[in-house]
């Protein structure tokens, strides 16, 4: 089965195929990043317009890369939500052409969905499957018996992963993308602040993360008032060090509770090295698998492979799928 997928839910413009759920033989990604660096973040508006520019070039560059025609595609499958309005309508409108015009089956993906699947690209998960979904608008552990039955045991009560990622590295003076420069910036750092880990010991899955984030202001405001000397590559590891504390300790109580076989770790912050070496070294009774750096950010591939499961499930949608800014699991 052959699916062309389509993924704008934010700041990628980005159109694959992929091959009975599990390869991958295309994946166009066109990232807004260097747009949105002049602005400190992304600019819904702008974000809309660019997908428009870029989505023709990605549908003909990703089957052009695939070395086939819409002929050999047996679906089209897009993300329809939870992303920025503008942003979705974009890929769910391009998506709607191609399948109208080629007179395919439309499937719309849920965001997350897509980059839970993204740990499936080329490999057989086992269930009982935990997922920490760990990105830029979300914080989620889900457990999974099966393919495409997701139960979401607990999310964020406030900021996300990678949101507080993003806003401790304007505190620090980290220019955007702040998640990845952080990382880049805190592997040559040193643990020497002891920060708080917010909900650790809480009975149940949920995660906080703005107190963490305040007093990580706290703390760079005494040490300036103070005259304290001090390196944020320091300031940055000491952060990564009390985000990852609380994600291996909610995975690991999950992991007992739910007889969990496999946890896969995805979203955009499961490329960061902090939490890729303390989550494997840390996980000792289910296997632990990420998926690979390309993957972990924002794409169509992962939506494609997360379409086949739904198809699979019996699940097709038509003309009348519509963009969701919040969408459940
Ligand atoms: O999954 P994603 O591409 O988009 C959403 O669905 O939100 O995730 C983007 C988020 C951003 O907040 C970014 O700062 C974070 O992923 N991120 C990282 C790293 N690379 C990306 N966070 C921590 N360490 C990284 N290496
Ligand atoms: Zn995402």
């Amino acid at each position: 089965m052959y699916i062309l997928s389509f993924e704008s839910s934010c700041d990628e413009t980005s159109v694959a195929v992929t091959k009975d759920g599990k390869y991958v033989l295309s994946n166009e990604v066109l990232s807004q990043i260097d747009i949105f660096k002049e602005y400190g973040g992304v600019v819904p508006e702008i974000s809309s317009r660019e997908h428009v520019k870029g989505i023709t070039y990605a549908y003909l560059s990703a089957l052009k890369n695939a070395n086939l025609t819409m002929d050999d595609i047996d679906y089209v499958a897009v993300t329809e939500g939870p992303g920025l309005i503008g942003s979705l309508l974009t890929g769910i409108n391009a998506a709607k052409i191609v399948a109208l015009n080629y007179n395919k089956p439309l499937v719309g993906v849920n965001h997350l969905s897509g980059h839970i699947y993204a740990a499936m690209i080329e490999h057989d998960v086992l269930f009982p499957c935990l997922a920490l979904v760990i990105s830029g608008g979300h914080t989620e552990l889900v457990v999974m018996k099966n393919h495409y039955d997701f139960n979401r045991i607990g999310s964020t009560k406030d900021d996300a992963v990678g949101e507080v990622f993003d806003k401790v590295a304007r505190i620090i003076g980290i220019p955007y993308p702040g998640g990845p420069l952080l990382d880049k910036i805190g592997k040559e750092g040193e643990p020497l602040y002891n920060l708080p880990r917010p909900v650790l010991h809480s009975n149940d899955y949920s995660f906080s993360f703005s107190g963490l984030k305040s007093a990580t202001l706290n703390l760079v405001e005494n040490l300036e008032k103070t005259n304290t000397k001090y390196e944020i590559k320091d300031i940055a590891r000491s952060f990564e060090e009390a985000v990852v504390e609380v994600l291996l300790e909610k995975t690991k109580k999950a992991v007992k509770e739910f007889g969990i076989k496999e946890v896969v770790v995805v979203g955009g912050s499961a490329a960061n090295s902090v939490i890729r070496k303390t989550l494997t070294e840390g996980i000792k009774d289910a296997i632990i698998t990420f998926p690979a750096m390309k993957y972990c950010g924002d794409n169509a591939a992962m939506i494609g492979i997360s379409a086949y499961y739904k198809i699979k499930k019996g699940e097709i949608d038509d003309i009348s799928l519509s963009p969701k800014s919040r969408l459940d699991l």
